[in-house]
């Protein structure tokens, strides 16, 4: 009941630093250069909500309109305060369960009379009141009420603060000449944000106004359903009524309802889901006007979430918990250490709010998995492994290499009680697979790159060849489709046929060329634990992406020819090769309809254009394939340079940022990554191209701006000059310094072009670098000019390919050739097998 609250303090707002400093001197704070509502409008998806890293509670007030992340950077109107997002999403809008609506008073004090149904009650915001900072979120709704919020792991403090005198709801109903006594109603509703509640709880503590419940949802890009439980507080306000709402009428008996899915769905207010809920309604506030509520979160009782919430925020101090997640945003990120002279504000904010949105997911659900007893640690929202695989998991392993052994642990766990990896999963269930199995590919890296502690790599390895050997019966959840002919074609066919399993029978060309990356990262995995065997057999399915490709093929843009030759096509069982226009599914030609289940479309989400890139194993014979250095370039320079060829907005085009690389043009990887950045990864609201993903589109803009990219599931990173004039990495597992360092820097970055490297003082030709640099320290030097130079474009410059070096010294041994050493050799053991 009613007890003092705490003091006010001033809000802390989202500010551009006005110097340029190093971290750790003087003044310079991390948190100044965030700015968690970069993405939050136009397609980002962004969640910009109070979080920990990784943190299952994740808190903003949600919007009705463009929900995925919960709220937006546009003018749509608010329909409450909820605890969970995730961030960047595609699809449906995910988790926002059990929101918290604040009300100042109901008119003419007859409950009744205020609004309880979803569409009812929301309001508008006031324009430009919205406040984001790492771990704390606000904003203040038309009704002059703000609602501020930051957070634990697993639990959130609200504090609304009511106008003296109450404002009523604007727009969504008329109140007359009643009058609104200060008298604050919160309700909270047993609904998420996708709207897919099939059963709930809820209850009312008369007493306390403690508010428990629990419902049954839908995950927004999977199967199945999930429960989650709730346990709200509050303080601040002695309770004067409690009781129950349905539809758009509130009673105070009784003090408990359930709710079922009735078949008809919805209330006449047009509505999807019947509004069902619980509210309290409170005195005039004994202070400041502001009402605390402490919402815990679990997924295994209202108990444990009511443990939590007690357990994690015990005395309601805003300030100290706003204040702990401020610390640990700064302890997450300082591994990083950038020189900015002369780089811009806006450029730094670009940077530390895209290694921020890195750090939001997956989520650590660890002790809160009501699906298997296990000791292991249990990581949720890998949403999706397809987009984080790339850059998300590499970068994680470099500047937080403790939480990136945990997921591995987590999803080898997952398999231990699944059956296999997942490659999407959100809220304990099952994700859509959108190529191959692409966990294997987060395996394989972390395996290189020395990820270990307390990791079973022998239960890693058999569930990664699981993947690529047993399909299972829903391959559109898991594992792969079509293996039977992917092992005797040798290619997925488009009109496969396949009585073994069920999935969106898509896709054949881009499945195709996943697979045979799947199974080239095994071979790596093969190769280092010394089994020859399954090193040969992965290493030959690797080569299969060869056969959907058609070596006549030309492509049209605008009815002219393009005059390359030579792309993936579609291919039948019988051999015969199909067509799909290669510019189709490119934003050129129909981009919107390429998607999992569209029949006929056999790339996802790309053209072929872009997925005949797609060959990270072996570039070396792809080159030679499409003519030859020369000939690639210019068709990798097309590829971007082209209006509307290649969407930097999709992850699968990151990579092909840095392709020149391996034609020996490093230089052209550097225009490209100043192509792209600021021009379309920036620090404005719309300040990314596509779905954030789960922070990758932060991952590859962090990357680039740092000056290395990585090949996920190889022991390799491309280098172009960072951004800034140098860089530090401090490995959080050896404490060793890895310096990056600009010598000739221009601001401008017309001097962008490598002419010299030096690596701890040695000459350094090759234009990539191995995981060691990060994990032993070391100085890199790199002297800039403004025209391209030959530094990094000899033969045994360039980055490993399967045909030509491979974890040989790139000095030309090809991976057979290391078979036949490890034969002799009896295998190398453990972790021996860094490149560099
Ligand atoms: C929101 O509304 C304000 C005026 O109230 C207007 O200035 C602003 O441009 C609007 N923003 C958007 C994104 O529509
Ligand atoms: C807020 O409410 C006022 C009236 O109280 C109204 O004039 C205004 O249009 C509303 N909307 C916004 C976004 O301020
Ligand atoms: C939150 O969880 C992380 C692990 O995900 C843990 O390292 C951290 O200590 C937790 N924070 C608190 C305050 O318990
Ligand atoms: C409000 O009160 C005024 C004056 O008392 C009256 O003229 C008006 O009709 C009333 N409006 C409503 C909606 O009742
Ligand atoms: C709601 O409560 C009933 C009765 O206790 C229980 O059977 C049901 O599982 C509960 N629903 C949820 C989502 O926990
Ligand atoms: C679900 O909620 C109901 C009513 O609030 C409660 O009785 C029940 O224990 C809850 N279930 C769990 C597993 O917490
Ligand atoms: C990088 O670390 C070195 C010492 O290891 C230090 O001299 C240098 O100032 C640091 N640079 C940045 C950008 O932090
Ligand atoms: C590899 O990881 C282990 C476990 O985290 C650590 O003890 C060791 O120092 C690491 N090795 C290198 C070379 O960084
Ligand atoms: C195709 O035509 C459009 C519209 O005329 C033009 O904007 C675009 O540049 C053309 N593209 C190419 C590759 O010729
Ligand atoms: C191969 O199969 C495709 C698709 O069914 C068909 O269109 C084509 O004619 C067949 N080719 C031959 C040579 O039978
Ligand atoms: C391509 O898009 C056009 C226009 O939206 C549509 O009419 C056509 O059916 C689409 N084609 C395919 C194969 O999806
Ligand atoms: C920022 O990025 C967005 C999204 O890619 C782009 O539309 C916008 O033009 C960029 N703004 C600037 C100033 O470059």
């Amino acid at each position: 009941m009613a007890t003092r609250i705490l003091s006010v303090v001033a809000t802390v707002l989202y500010l551009v630093g006005s110097a340029t400093l190093v971290q750790g001197q003087g003044g310079f704070d991390v948190l100044d250069f965030i700015n968690p509502f970069i993405g939050t409008d136009n397609g980002g998806h962004v969640h910009p909500g109070a979080t920990l890293p990784f943190g299952m509670v994740k808190a903003s007030a949600d919007v009705y309109g463009e929900n995925q992340g919960g709220f937006s950077s546009d003018n749509s109107t608010i329909i409450g305060f909820s605890h969970m997002h995730d961030s960047g999403t595609g699809g449906s809008p995910s988790l926002g369960l059990f929101p918290i609506f604040p009300q100042s008073g109901c008119p003419d004090d007859d409950l009744n009379r205020c609004e309880w149904a979803y569409l009812d009650r929301r309001v508008e915001r006031i324009y430009g009141s919205a406040k984001a900072s790492p771990g704390y979120f606000a904003v203040t709704l038309n009704t002059s009420i703000q609602g501020e919020v930051t957070v634990t792991n697993h639990t959130a403090l609200y504090r609304f603060t009511f106008p003296n005198d109450p404002v009523p709801q604007n727009g969504f109903g008329s109140i007359g000449n009643s009058t609104i006594p200060l008298s604050p109603v919160l309700l909270i509703d047993v609904i998420d944000l996708p709207r897919s509640r099939s059963d709930g709880n809820i209850t009312v503590d008369a007493a306390t106004g403690r508010i428990t419940g629990n419902g049954t949802f839908n995950p927004s890009f999977g199967i199945g359903n999930y429960k989650a439980y709730f346990c709200a507080e509050f303080l601040g306000a002695e309770v004067r009524d409690t009781g129950l709402f349905k539809n758009n009428r509130a009673g105070t008996e009784p003090k408990s309802q359930r709710v079922v899915a009735d078949g008809t769905n919805g209330d006449n207010d047009g509505d999807t889901v019947l509004p069902v809920g619980a509210f309290v309604q409170f005195n005039k506030p004994d202070s400041n006007n502001q009402i605390f509520v402490r919402v815990g979160m679990s997924f295994i009782s209202t108990e444990k979430a009511c443990q939590n919430a007690e357990k994690e925020i015990p005395s309601y101090d805003f300030e100290g918990v706003q204040s702990s997640a401020e610390d640990a945003w700064r302890k997450k990120l300082s591994p990083v250490s950038i020189d900015a002279t002369g780089v811009s504000n806006s450029l730094q904010t670009t940077f530390w709010s895209g290694l921020y949105r890195t750090f939001l997911s997956p989520q650590d659900y660890t002790g809160e998995n009501p699906l298997w007893e296990s000791d292991e640690p249990y990581y949720d929202s890998y949403y999706c492994i397809w987009d984080s695989y790339r850059s998300i998991h590499p970068l994680l392993t470099i500047m937080d290499p403790l939480s990136q052994t945990l997921m591995v642990r987590s999803l080898i766990d997952i398999y231990v009680h699944e059956g296999w990896l997942p490659d999407c999963r959100m809220s304990l269930c099952k994700g859509f697979t959108q190529g191959g199995s692409n966990a294997d590919v987060v395996l394989a890296d972390s395996f290189l790159k020395n990820i270990s502690d307390g990791i079973d790599w022998k239960l890693g390895y058999e569930a990664v060849v699981k993947d690529a050997e047993v399909e299972p019966l829903n391959w559109g959840v898991e594992g792969r489709g079509g293996l039977k002919s992917w092992k005797d074609k040798k290619y997925i066919p488009t009109d496969d046929y396949d009585p073994y399993g069920v999935g969106p029978f898509t896709r054949s060309i881009s499945r195709t060329v996943e697979y045979a990356y799947n199974d080239f990262t095994i071979a790596l995995i093969a190769r280092a634990l010394g089994n020859i065997a399954d090193f040969e057999k992965y290493l030959e399915r690797s080569t299969y992406w060869k056969n959907m490709y058609k070596a006549d093929q030309t492509s049209f843009i605008n009815e002219t020819n393009t005059g390359f030759v030579g792309f993936l096509q579609p291919r039948y069982l019988n051999g015969t090769f199909g067509f799909q226009d290669p510019i189709f599914c490119s934003s050129l030609l129909n981009f919107t309809s390429c998607y999992l289940n569209a029949k006929g479309h056999e790339t996802y989400e790309g053209s072929a254009w872009l997925y005949t890139f797609y060959v990270p194993q072996d570039m070396a014979t792809l080159i030679t394939t499409l003519g030859g250095p020369q000939e690639f370039t210019r068709r990798l320079q097309y590829l971007h340079y082209t209006y509307n060829l290649l969407y930097i907005g999709d992850e699968q085009a990151f990579l092909t940022v840095f392709l020149g690389h391996y034609s020996g043009r490093p230089g052209v990887s550097a225009d490209l990554a100043h192509f792209y950045i600021p021009a379309q990864f920036n620090d404005s609201i719309v300040g990314i191209p596509g779905n954030d993903d789960s922070g990758a589109m932060g991952s590859f803009s962090s990357f680039t701006l740092l000056g290395f990219f990585p090949v996920a599931g190889q022991d390799v990173y491309l280098i172009i000059a960072p951004f800034f004039p140098e860089v530090n990495i401090t490995s959080p597992v050896t404490g060793s310094v890895a310096t990056v360092r600009n010598i000739g820097f221009d601001p401008s970055y017309r001097a962008r072009y490598i002419q010299r490297a030096r690596l701890d003082g040695q000459e350094y030709s090759r234009n990539w670098i191995g995981h060691r640099f990060f994990l032993e320290g070391g100085l890199l030097e790199l002297e800039l000019g403004d025209a391209e130079s030959d530094w990094g474009t000899r033969p045994e410059d360039l980055p490993p390919s399967a045909s030509t070096s491979f974890g040989s010294g790139g000095s030309g041994g090809s991976l057979k050739r290391s078979a036949d050493e490890l034969k002799v050799r009896g295998g190398m053991q453990g972790m021996g097998a860094f490149a560099s």
